[in-house]
């Protein structure tokens, strides 16, 4: 199953780039800027990212976060992602960069979009992954910094741009309060991807649907407790970004017993699968899918589907999709072999 889940050409939907850096890389910058409250040692960065609630993995994050302030950081962290997604067989992924905060701690504006462009071009040529930025708002910073994110992208617009969206915290944020910033951006033709439902109710996923005009839902667990949510999401084919390993470790959801993934599945849902922070889960995403199969009794046919549905999902050229699907097939039933791992 190791193995075929490594042939299986994947694309990784949701991922944020801060929450992408190694451990190896968090600690070479923490060392950089010791008063940053980032431990300096593998062991205490471990115990680090041992996160008690959702909020307390925020405030980890803030602080790793704080860890980047220049161009060479971004253009770092975005060749360490690379070289990570290169090895999980990743062919094309959509990363998620959060501006605000990288202005506010010193990043002029135009730095962060060339160090992401140097980052992009490297990526392709040296790993062979292609890369696309979703941009996001920090939910907890307020409207002013909604409408600041998009005045940065729109005027920006790093080559490879294609959405936009709302992360951080949930709770006490309604989806709505970032309408005119996600009219901006759908104005401007970039696609809409907010996070919904990850620790609040599936009110907040449906918030994102009509003030947001969500394309696809970031984590959207709390769309089981609604089965006309999942009969919208499925009707209308609205893919959801499931991170089950996240979901467990800043404890949105309780166990992978409770982790509403199969039920998504079986009302019809497109899930596309991805890691989130791969780097503060210790995951990757063959290490999800293998997840799937280990822990939601998914088999290799199902996992290729789940593949499948991140390919389609995803906001890249058809050209791209065809290939990447029929490198799929090729894995499921490997041309002049009798064996085949479809069922
Ligand atoms: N930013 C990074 N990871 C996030 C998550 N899981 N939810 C919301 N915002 C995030
Ligand atoms: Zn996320």
């Amino acid at each position: 199953m190791q193995d075929f889940i490594a042939a299986l050409p994947k694309v990784e939907l949701h991922v944020h780039l801060v929450g992408s850096a190694s451990v190896d890389t968090v600690l070479e910058l923490a060392r950089r800027h010791p008063d940053r409250g980032v431990p300096l040692s593998p062991a205490e960065l471990h115990a680090f990212y041992e996160f008690t609630d959702f909020a307390h993995f925020l405030d980890v994050y803030v602080k790793v976060n704080s860890l980047v302030i220049s161009g060479a950081d971004v253009t770092a962290l975005v060749l360490g992602l690379a070289a990570d997604l290169a090895r999980n067989n990743v062919r094309y992924a959509e990363v998620t960069v959060t501006p605000v905060p990288h202005l506010a701690l010193g990043i002029e504006p135009d730095e962060l979009a060339e160090a992401l462009t140097a980052g992009r071009t490297r990526a392709r040529a040296e790993h062979r992954v292609e890369l696309a930025w979703v941009f996001d708002i920090a939910g907890s910073l307020g409207y002013k910094a909604g409408i600041a994110t998009a005045e940065w992208v729109l005027r920006h617009r790093p080559e490879g741009t294609v959405g936009f969206g709302l992360g951080g915290a949930e709770l006490g944020v309604p989806r709505e309060k970032y309408r005119d910033p996600f009219l901006l951006a759908r104005d401007a033709g970039l696609h809409l991807v907010p996070h919904a439902g990850e620790t609040t109710g599936p009110e907040t996923i449906w918030s994102a649907l009509h003030n947001l005009h969500a394309e696809r839902i970031g984590h959207g667990t709390s769309a089981a407790l609604d089965p006309s949510l999942l009969d919208h999401l499925a009707a209308n084919g609205i893919p959801v970004e499931v991170c089950p390993t996240s979901n467990i470790r800043t404890r949105a959801v309780p166990d992978l017993a409770a982790h509403p993934l199969p039920l998504m599945l079986e009302a019809g849902v497109p899930v596309t699968l991805a890691t989130d922070d791969p780097g503060m889960f210790h995951t990757d995403l063959n290490r999800e899918y293998l997840l799937c199969h280990n822990d939601f009794g998914l088999g290799p046919g199902e996992l290729a589907d789940l593949a499948r549905t991140g390919v389609r999902a995803a906001f890249c050229p058809d050209a791209l999709k065809g290939t990447l699907l029929a490198e799929i097939d090729a894995v499921c039933s490997p041309r002049g072999s009798n064996v085949t791992f479809m069922p």
